[in-house]
């Protein structure tokens, strides 16, 4: 990549630049033999549900889609009427970075933000949002989902109390909970905790389960704990143009990624290139690592001169104004090597990578 005047470096600008792992790229060209049958109907989507069935420990249905916002969309669709609201943080990918796919996938359904530090919600603000909600009243958009993402978008993850705390609301006030797992892998190397403890144990009814960010090519599955919710949503994936002829290739990523926990393998390499890279940063004078590294994203305040530095040799990477005016976010992952941080750093501290 350039600009025209320097080659770009995107090794920490997002977890989406990272490259396709081998073991994935080898499962596709595995599949890459016969005929199969189509739109799903192929042995490799069978397995996958099967698997992904002994993972989360209970019988899941699973649907493979290209993005993660069609993902996340369609799940939120399954739960939330036309006339109903889903609350989520402001911060949130739903809110932020999906236009307004959420509006049209649920045919119009209201999004409503809340606070909380490192874009986790909790039960208190949600319980207290939907104390004051005039439920039932004609005129006014009824909740009917909180949506949580795992990791958060600022580098946080939820323990599985949490999440069943947040659920516990939900089920006071008649809400389903949805998860966007866009980094649910980085999440469980995290918390070392089962996935099913972290999801349909503690009360989420559809998941995104991650993979691109992951080492995948372009694969998410949404996996929906709620049988009643799967028939649906088959019609949902159809109309989104979702419904893939070649579904097996989809299947295919998904299966290698799950194939010797590869998909944790990768998150832990990719949680532990978070936490050098914040170690070696905290080292330098003008940097200043904000709050704890969980998971694969690191936020930094970098001092000007630093930053200007960084952006002359390359390095692409987003701001971050929620930390402040150096506020930045340095992403690392499956990929990352070690020797990538010690040169980012390197030109952080001006001295000579070795
Ligand atoms: C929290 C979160 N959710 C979902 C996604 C997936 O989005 P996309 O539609 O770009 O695959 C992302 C990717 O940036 C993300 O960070």
């Amino acid at each position: 990549v350039t600009d025209g005047t320097v080659d770009l470096r995107a090794d920490f600008a997002s977890d989406n630049t990272a490259p396709v792992c081998p073991e994935i790229l080898a499962a596709l060209a595995r599949a890459n033999r016969d005929a199969a049958p189509s739109y799903g109907a192929d042995a490799e989507t069978a397995r996958l549900r099967e698997r992904l069935s002994v993972l989360f420990e209970t019988a899941v249905e699973v649907f493979p889609v290209s993005t993660g916002t069609i993902a996340n969309v369609l799940a939120v669709s399954a739960l939330t009427p036309a006339h109903g609201a889903i609350l989520c943080h402001e911060a949130s990918h739903l809110v932020m970075d999906e236009s307004t796919a959420p509006e049209l996938f649920t045919g119009g359904a209201r999004l409503v933000t809340l606070p909380g530090s490192r874009a986790k919600l909790s039960a208190e603000v949600v319980r207290d949002r939907l104390a004051a909600w005039p439920i039932g009243d004609v005129h006014a958009a009824q909740p009917a989902t909180v949506a949580v993402t795992q990791a958060t978008e600022l580098g946080a993850v939820y323990n599985p109390a949490e999440i069943a705390a947040l659920a516990g609301v939900c089920r006071e006030f008649g809400l389903s909970l949805f998860m966007d797992g866009a980094r649910f892998a980085n999440a469980v190397a995290e918390l070392g905790c089962s996935p099913a403890d972290l999801t349909w144990r503690a009360g989420v009814r559809i998941l995104s389960f991650g993979a691109t960010k992951n080492g995948a090519m372009n694969a998410e599955a949404v996996v929906v704990f709620d049988p009643a919710l799967a028939r649906g949503l088959a019609y949902r994936v159809k109309r989104a143009g979702q419904l893939a002829s070649k579904m097996r290739y989809l299947a295919a990523q998904l299966l290698a990624y799950l194939e010797d926990d590869l998909w944790l393998r990768n998150a832990r390499r990719a949680n532990a290139m978070a936490q050098r890279l914040a170690a070696a940063l905290s080292a330098i004078p003008g940097v200043e690592v904000c709050g704890a590294v969980q998971g694969n994203e690191v936020f930094v305040c970098i001092a000007p001169a630093i930053r200007q530095r960084l952006r002359a040799a390359g390095y692409a990477f987003a701001a971050y104004p929620v930390f402040g005016p150096d506020g930045c976010r340095l992403v690392t992952a499956w990929s990352t090597e070690p020797s990538a941080i010690e040169r980012f750093v390197a030109v952080a501290a001006e001295r000579q990578a070795v």
